[in-house]
């Protein structure tokens, strides 16, 4: 017997329908837009979802706009009866899989782009990454004109800058950040990790442990640029090839900080050969961090 799989819409058209029926009946509706691939850190936004609406709809849609290099949209993994299934366990009602042509048809034409918050980071590294990823999270709340939506800290220049755009164009929506969901070790999950082979998978929670020994130092009073290089130089002696960044960021205007202060976070990017990991942590005690 199969396992029972979540119920499909592909169009705008049979989505607002679907919302229009519970709006009749006065349900509240949370959005959870994702590309798929679906973990433990996805669901636990459908979880938390559950807590706050009367109905949730996940998103699966690979949006080729926010793909600076063509190889990542191809191999990008596409597991769609499975993610459906996983929906229907974690009990989210719909999940919303459009084609592409049905967000960007032929003609489309239009662009969201969110200055300060997108610069820098993954920002910096991936040229219209963020406008990507403001464009059709605009659409994906537009079209479904949910109340709530739920995006993860695991990526949370992202999140920042949807909430940035949410309240320039005066968006009615709710942003509900959600922690990172993270393996024993301390690695965040990612669908990026399956791409590990076993020898990098035992090194790759060196972001973590190293962003948590990083905030450890800031808050004992080491400077910031002498706990960012001994970061850096860690990270790379621990067998990671590069490291694109690690750097200590206001949580507000991700602006650089030269000095910890009360709202900052910790940011690192770095690859295992050609996987590119990310990772980030608020500066506060340990245990308390996430
Ligand atoms: P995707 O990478 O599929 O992630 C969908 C959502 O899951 C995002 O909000 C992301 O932050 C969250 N997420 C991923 N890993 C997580 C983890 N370990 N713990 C908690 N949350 C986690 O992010 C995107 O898709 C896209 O950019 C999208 C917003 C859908 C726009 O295309």
């Amino acid at each position: 017997m199969t396992a029972a799989a979540v119920d499909i819409v592909r169009t705008v058209e049979e989505l607002r329908s679907r919302v229009a029926s519970w709006r009749s009946e006065a349900l509240s509706v949370g959005l959870i837009p994702t590309m798929g691939a679906l973990h433990a850190g996805h669901l636990s936004l459908v979880e938390a979802a559950l807590k706050k609406y009367d109905r949730v709809i996940a998103t699966l849609f690979v949006n080729p706009r926010q793909f600076d290099r063509p190889e990542d949209l191809a191999k990008y993994p596409r597991t769609e009866d499975d993610d459906a299934t996983k929906l229907a366990s974690a009990n989210a009602h719909l999940l919303y899989a459009p084609n592409v042509d049905e967000i960007y048809p032929s003609g489309y034409s239009t662009n969201i782009s969110v200055s300060g918050v997108s610069s820098g980071l993954c920002g910096g590294d991936r040229p219209g990454h963020f406008d990507g990823v403001a464009t059709v999270c605009t659409k994906l709340f537009l079209q479904s004109g949910a109340d709530g939506a739920f995006f993860g800290e695991k990526d949370f220049q992202q999140l920042r800058v949807v909430q940035q755009f949410v309240r320039d164009l005066n968006i009615p929506i709710l942003i509900h950040p959600c922690p990172t969901v993270r393996e024993d070790d301390g690695l965040a999950l990612s669908s990026r990790n399956k791409h590990l082979s076993d020898e990098m998978r035992t090194r790759a929670p060196v972001l973590h442990q190293r962003l948590r020994a990083a905030a450890e130092q800031l808050l004992n009073g080491v400077p910031v640029d002498i706990v960012m290089k001994e970061s850096k130089d860690f990270i790379l002696k621990s067998g990671f090839d590069r490291v694109d960044y690690f750097e200590l960021r206001d949580a507000e205007n991700l602006e650089l900080l030269k000095q910890n202060s009360l709202n900052s976070r910790l940011f690192v990017a770095a690859w295992l050969g050609k996987v590119r990991l990310i990772d980030n942590i608020a500066v506060i005690p340990s245990q308390l961090s996430c």
